[in-house]
């Protein structure tokens, strides 16, 4: 019922040519039945949004401010994601949380810009290692999902993509188990459920990141709330991102 939805995050990684070159390796790697996203940096968006026309993979940015324009140095607004053909955005990632000291507050409001827009969120929640060590996976994680999504319309929150990404795995090369995963993501979507209704919970779409590799990528989605993965590092390599889109078809 829910469309799987795969995103790579360049995170800041690879030049314009860089990311040219990846893209003539990566782009007959569309298939029915997923959806391909790749969030690259800023300069890339461009040349990759006019490549990526009619293959059937989206491009999406990794931050954006929330404001249309104005005295914001270094800042790029929703309105010129969009101007570029760019469909989709991360925001709240745990990397823009910890080191950008972006809030909760900031989060919801890239979130309403980018529903505004008609950008589709990639919206990050997680908890630390201390925060699990704590058993406050929970709390941290509703509060959170709380915090991002309210104030919407239900057709909007339907079309919201969240991603339960455990900052503990990211990039450690230590993913959750997928039962793990699965119980928290099937927590988040209880707390959707609470937020808005059993309808909008049963449609918006929940991905696990955190060292997601296309030799563990089939054990996440196997799982019932599992509807796809936001990958780093396994998505810098096109042919390894490749049999990672290629293992979740
Ligand atoms: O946005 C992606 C995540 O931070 C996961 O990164 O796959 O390198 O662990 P990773």
């Amino acid at each position: 019922m829910r469309t799987p939805i795969i995103a790579g995050n360049w995170k800041m990684h690879k030049t314009v040519n860089e990311a040219l070159d990846y893209f003539a390796s990566f782009k007959g790697a569309a298939k029915e039945g997923v959806e391909i996203v790749l969030c690259v940096p800023f300069p890339a968006l461009y040349p990759l949004a006019k490549e990526a026309k009619g293959t059937g993979i989206g491009i999406g940015a990794q931050n954006m401010h929330f404001e249309e324009a104005g005295a914001f140095t270094g800042e790029v607004s929703p309105g010129m994601l969009t101007s570029l053909g760019v469909e989709y955005v991360i925001l709240g990632h745990s990397e823009r949380r910890t080191l950008f000291g972006e809030t909760d507050e900031a989060v919801n409001q890239k979130v309403q810009a980018a529903v505004k827009h008609g950008l589709t969120p990639i919206i990050c929640v997680g908890e630390t290692l201390e925060e699990r060590e704590e058993d406050r996976t929970r709390e941290i994680v509703r509060d959170q999902v709380v915090k991002a999504i309210s104030g919407f319309r239900s057709e909007e929150v339907k079309k919201m993509v969240l991603a339960y990404e455990p900052v503990w795995a990211i990039g450690s090369g230590k993913a959750s188990t997928a039962e793990d995963a699965q119980e928290v993501i099937q927590f988040i979507r209880n707390v959707v459920a609470d937020q808005y209704d059993q309808q909008v919970a049963n449609e918006i779409r929940i991905q696990y990141g955190g060292s997601v590799k296309p030799n563990n990528i089939d054990s996440f989605l196997a799982q019932p709330d599992i509807d796809g993965a936001l990958v780093g590092g396994a998505s810098l390599d096109p042919e390894s991102f490749g049999q990672l889109v290629a293992a979740a078809a």
